[in-house]
C-alpha cells in the first residue's frame, strides 16, 4: 500500500506556498485483490470490480420471473424468461481481503471504506466488527473504520457479505462487489468523502464567482487554517483563498474570463484544498469542477451557457454486455466514444446511482448527464425490490447520490425516479414533493425530473405540476395535451423510442409494427418495429422539430443491455437481452446509428443505405431500400438503373393524438429517404447524395456478397495503456475473397491472444445466443462479431488471431506501452 500518490507529490510542489512541512497523509488505494466465495466454505481469488454471475451459464430457470407485469397492462401471469438475463445473480456471495494501513499512527489518523456499489444488500465488517450495511446495490456508501483498525494498522480483515433476492429486478442487476472498494487514509483533521461542495452562482463571460463549501472533521478551529487554490484547464493558479477554519468553511473565488464547460468545450478546473497549522499540511485533496450556465425559460426550452438547445441523449443501463456489471472505465470510455460520434450529447442512468467513472468520463468527454435514483419507491414493480427498503432508506440513498456527484458539470438533471407505480397514487405527489425537496435542499442549483409514463394520471392528480422538469416517458401523442395542461410549459422526452431491432436481420416487408415477434427471435433491422408503448425514431424527431417547447430526449437506449428482451420477453427463451439498443450487445452499430447521427450531427455529412444486398433465391422480388442521411436528397441506382431520386419530405407533425401505424408512415418520409418497390438483383446498389441544387456530395454502395472467405479484424484503437485495465474492441468480419461483408454468415470463429494482453471477452449481439462471452469462441452474428482484448500490465505488443474453418484466418497487432 505504501507508494506516493500524485496529491503528495502536488503536497511537495506547493510548499513554499503554504509555509508548512507536507505531512498530510492522505492516501487513496483501490482494494483489488480479494477472495470470493458462493458458500463461505470454497473460497477463490478474485480481482474487484467482480460480477460473480457474468460467467453464467444462461439458463432458463435463472431468476425465471412468473410475474404479471402490470406496468405494461399485462392481464395475467406468464413466464417472463431472460427478465435478469437468465444469469445466476440470485442468492448470497462473500468476499473477505486483508489490508494493512501504511503509516498509521493510532490516534493521529483516520480511515474511511468507501464502496462505488456492491450488489446488493451489503454488510462489512472489519476485524469481526460490524461495520455499515446498504441495501441498494447501486449507491455509494462510506463509513469511518478507525476505531476498527489494530492499533498498528497492519493485517486488518476486511469481510463483505451480499445476497441478491430472486424477483427483485426488471433487467440484469449485476451481482457482487462489481464496483471499486476504496480504502482512504487521512489524518483526523480532515475532509470527509464529498465533504465539499462547489458552486458557481454567477457566471458572467468576464467573471465567475465560485463557492466552496467545505465540511472539515475533528478541527480545533483557531489552529488550523483552510487554503484552495483554483486551477484553470490549462493548469494555472487562477484565484486562491485562505481562511480560518471551523466545521464548515465557506470559501469564494473570482475567476476572470471563465471557460465555459459545455459538450463541445468540456473545459475543467480544479481546486487544489489543503488544511494546514503553522507546521504541516494536514489534509489536501482535490475537486474537479466546472463553470456553466443551466436555464429553463417556459415556452422557449432549456438553455446551456446561454445557447438554446435540445438534448440528444440517450438512456444507458450500467452493464457492459460481455463484460458484465464489473465497472471498467476503458469499456465505458469506449461506448462514449462511439455514442459521441454519433452526435448524442447526453446520458440518462437508467435507473439508477452510475458508477462514478462513468460522471468523471461524462465531464471529461462532454456529455450532460441526468442522474436517477431509482426505478420504484414505495409500492413494488418487483416483489423483492426497492419498495422494501424505500421508507428507511430512500432519504439515505437520495443524500448519497447528490452529495457524490453535486460538484461534476455533467450532471444537469437529477431523476428521482423511472415510471414509479406511485405516479397514479392519489398521494403519489408527495412522495415526489419528499424527494424532489431533498434535492433542492442538497443540491440548489440543479432541476429535478422524473420519467412518468401515466400522462393519463400524472396532467391530473398534481404529480406533473410539482415537478421542475416534466419528464415524459414516450406518449409523444400526449405531448401537446400535457403541454397544453401544465405550468411548466416545457416537456423533455425522459425516455424516447424504443425501437426494436437486431443488427443486419431485415424482416419483409418492411412495415411499421408493434409487439411483432418471429419464430428466429430477431426483430428487423429496417427500424420499423416497436413495442405497443412505444414508437419510431421519427416520431421524436418530429416532436423535437415541431415544438420549440421540447428541451430534448433520452433515447431508450444507446446499448443492448443484459435481460429485458421486449418483444422475446414472455415465454420466448432463449432471449436474454435487450432488442432497444442503437447499438448491440457486442458495441456494433445498427442500421439506427445512422439514422441518429443523421439528424444528430450537423458538423459532418451522414450517408448510409440498408438493407444488405445478398438474398439468395429471392431474384425479382421486391426489396425496400432506404438511405439515412444528411443530405437533402439522393438517387438510388441498382446495377446502374435509376430508382429515381428522393428527397425529404416536409410532412406534417407527429402529434396526431394516436400511437398508430398510420403516423408512423406519414412521419418517416420525413427523415428517411426510401425506396418502397425495387425489385431484386444480385450485384450493386448505389446512393448518390445532392445538395440543394443537385450537385453531386457523396456516394455508398453495397454489393452482393459472394461465399464467406476470410476474416477481417479492426481495432478501435492501436495503442493501450499498461495498465491490466485497458481494452482494445476488435470488430471482426466474415467477408467475400472481394472483401464484402457477408451478412448472414454464422460461422464460428475461435481466438487467440499472445504477448503482453490476454482475451477478455467476445459478443456477437445476437439476444438468443447462449454461448458464454468469456470462451474464446463464438459465431458470428449477421457476419461480423467482438473480441475484447484486455492490456497486460506490462509494455509490449499484444496479437489477436481469429481462426475459423475453411476460412482465412486473421491476425491483429496492438502496441501496449
Ligand atoms: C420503459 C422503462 C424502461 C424499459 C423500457 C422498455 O417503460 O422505463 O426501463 O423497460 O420501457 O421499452
Amino acid at each position: 500500500m505504501k507508494h506516493i500518490s500524485i496529491l503528495s507529490l502536488l503536497a511537495l510542489l506547493l510548499l513554499p506556498a503554504c509555509g508548512g512541512k507536507a505531512d498530510s497523509p492522505r492516501q487513496e488505494t483501490l482494494l483489488t485483490q480479494w477472495e470470493f466465495s458462493r458458500d463461505s466454505i470454497a473460497w477463490e481469488a478474485v480481482t474487484v470490480p467482480h460480477d460473480w454471475a457474468i460467467t453464467g451459464p444462461f439458463d432458463r430457470s435463472n431468476d425465471l420471473q412468473e410475474v404479471q407485469v402490470t406496468q405494461n397492462f399485462e392481464t395475467s401471469v406468464t413466464a417472463h424468461t431472460g427478465r435478469t438475463g437468465g444469469l445466476p445473480y440470485m442468492g448470497k456471495g462473500w468476499y473477505r481481503t486483508r489490508f494493512d494501513v501504511a503509516d498509521y499512527r493510532e490516534g493521529r489518523d483516520a480511515v474511511t471504506l468507501l464502496f462505488d456499489g456492491a450488489m446488493s444488500q451489503a454488510r462489512v465488517r472489519v476485524n469481526g466488527h460490524f461495520v455499515i450495511e446498504w441495501p441498494l446495490g447501486y449507491n455509494s456508501f462510506h463509513a469511518d473504520v478507525t476505531g476498527f483498525l489494530h492499533p498498528d494498522g497492519k493485517d486488518n480483515l476486511l469481510e463483505v457479505s451480499l445476497e441478491n433476492l430472486p424477483n427483485s429486478s426488471r433487467w440484469y442487476p449485476g451481482a457482487g462487489l462489481y464496483r471499486n472498494v476504496h480504502l482512504i487514509h487521512t489524518h483526523a483533521v480532515h475532509v470527509p468523502v464529498w465533504g465539499t461542495y462547489v458552486t458557481t452562482p454567477e457566471v458572467s463571460d468576464k467573471e465567475a464567482t465560485v463557492s466552496m463549501q467545505i465540511d472539515i472533521e475533528e478541527v480545533e478551529a483557531d489552529l488550523v487554517r483552510v487554503r484552495t487554490k483554483i486551477f484553470d484547464p490549462q493548469g494555472n493558479v487562477v484565484a486562491v483563498a485562505d481562511t480560518p477554519s471551523s466545521e464548515r468553511v465557506q470559501q469564494q473565488f473570482k475567476v476572470v474570463n471563465p471557460q465555459r464547460w459545455s459538450p463541445e468545450t468540456p473545459s475543467l478546473y480544479r481546486a487544489v484544498t489543503q488544511l494546514y497549522d503553522d507546521e504541516v499540511v494536514l489534509d489536501e485533496y482535490e475537486t474537479r469542477f466546472g463553470i456553466r450556465t443551466l436555464e429553463l425559460v417556459p415556452e422557449k426550452g432549456f438553455y446551456l451557457n446561454g445557447e438554446l438547445r435540445k438534448i440528444q441523449g440517450v438512456c444507458n443501463h450500467h452493464d457492459l454486455g460481455p463484460l458484465g456489471a464489473a465497472v471498467n472505465k476503458a469499456a465505458l470510455r469506449h461506448q462514449l466514444a462511439l455514442l459521441k460520434e454519433m452526435g448524442c450529447d447526453a446520458i440518462r442512468t437508467s435507473h439508477n446511482m452510475p458508477a462514478p467513472e462513468l460522471v468523471e468520463l461524462c465531464d471529461e468527454m462532454g456529455f450532460m448527464m441526468m442522474v436517477e435514483a431509482f426505478d420504484e419507491w414505495d409500492i413494488a414493480k418487483c416483489d423483492n425490490g426497492y419498495h422494501l427498503y424505500f421508507d428507511d432508506w430512500a432519504e439515505k440513498d437520495m443524500v448519497n447520490m447528490i452529495r457524490h456527484f453535486r460538484n461534476n458539470p455533467s450532471v444537469i438533471m437529477w431523476g428521482i425516479g423511472n415510471e414509479v407505480p406511485t405516479q397514479c397514487a392519489d398521494e403519489g405527489y408527495k412522495v415526489a414533493a419528499f424527494l424532489q425537496d431533498i434535492c433542492h435542499r442538497e443540491d440548489p442549483t440543479r432541476l429535478v425530473t422524473a420519467g412518468m409514463d401515466r400522462a393519463d394520471c400524472v396532467v391530473r392528480n398534481g404529480f406533473a405540476q410539482l415537478l421542475d422538469v416534466v419528464g415524459f416517458n414516450y406518449r409523444t401523442y400526449r405531448y401537446t395535451e400535457a403541454y397544453d395542461i401544465l405550468p411548466q410549459k416545457l416537456l423533455l422526452g425522459s425516455e424516447t423510442a424504443s425501437t426494436v431491432s437486431s443488427r443486419g436481420v431485415y424482416k419483409l416487408p418492411a412495415e411499421p409494427k408493434s409487439g411483432a415477434v418471429y419464430p428466429d427471435n430477431q426483430s428487423s433491422a429496417y427500424d420499423v418495429e416497436s413495442c405497443w408503448w412505444s414508437n419510431v425514431p421519427d416520431i421524436d424527431f418530429a416532436m423535437m422539430d415541431d415544438y420549440p417547447w421540447t428541451i430534448g430526449q433520452f433515447v431508450w437506449t444507446g446499448f443492448d443491455y443484459l435481460g429485458e428482451p421486449t418483444p422475446y420477453d414472455v415465454d420466448a427463451w432463449p432471449s436474454h437481452s435487450s432488442y432497444f439498443g442503437i447499438f448491440d450487445l457486442a458495441s456494433l452499430p445498427k442500421d439506427r446509428y445512422w439514422l441518429y447521427r443523421s439528424q444528430w450531427r450537423k458538423d459532418v455529412p451522414t450517408l448510409h443505405l440498408l438493407p444488405h444486398w445478398t438474398w439468395p433465391g429471392r431474384k425479382g422480388e421486391r426489396i425496400p431500400v432506404f438511405c439515412y442521411t444528411s443530405y437533402p436528397m439522393a438517387e438510388l441506382f441498382v446495377n446502374g438503373v435509376s430508382y429515381g431520386v428522393k428527397r425529404f419530405e416536409t410532412g406534417k407533425t407527429a402529434n396526431s393524438g394516436v400511437n398508430d401505424a398510420a403516423n408512423t408512415i406519414e412521419t418517416m418520409p420525413r427523415y428517411r429517404l426510401m425506396w418502397p418497390d425495387v425489385e431484386y438483383a444480385p450485384g450493386r446498389i448505389e446512393v448518390v447524395a445532392y445538395d440543394e441544387s443537385g450537385r453531386e456530395q457523396a456516394r455508398e454502395a453495397i454489393c452482393t456478397a459472394g461465399e464467406p472467405a476470410r476474416i477481417e479484424l479492426s481495432a478501435d484503437r492501436d495503442v493501450l495503456d499498461a495498465d491490466g485495465l485497458d481494452l482494445a474492441y476488435v470488430t471482426v468480419r466474415i467477408v467475400d475473397k472481394d472483401g464484402n461483408l457477408c451478412p448472414v454468415a454464422d460461422n464460428r470463429v475461435r481466438f487467440e491472444v499472445s504477448g503482453a494482453g490476454a482475451f477478455r471477452a467476445c459478443a456477437n449481439g445476437d439476444a438468443a445466443c447462449l454461448e458464454p462471452f468469456q470462451h474464446p469462441e463464438m459465431p458470428a452474428f449477421s457476419g461480423q462479431l467482438t473480441a475484447i482484448v484486455q492490456a497486460a500490465d506490462k509494455p509490449g505488443t499484444v496479437r489477436l488471431t481469429a481462426l475459423s474453418d475453411g476460412l482465412e484466418s486473421a491476425v491483429i497487432s496492438l502496441r501496449v506501452k
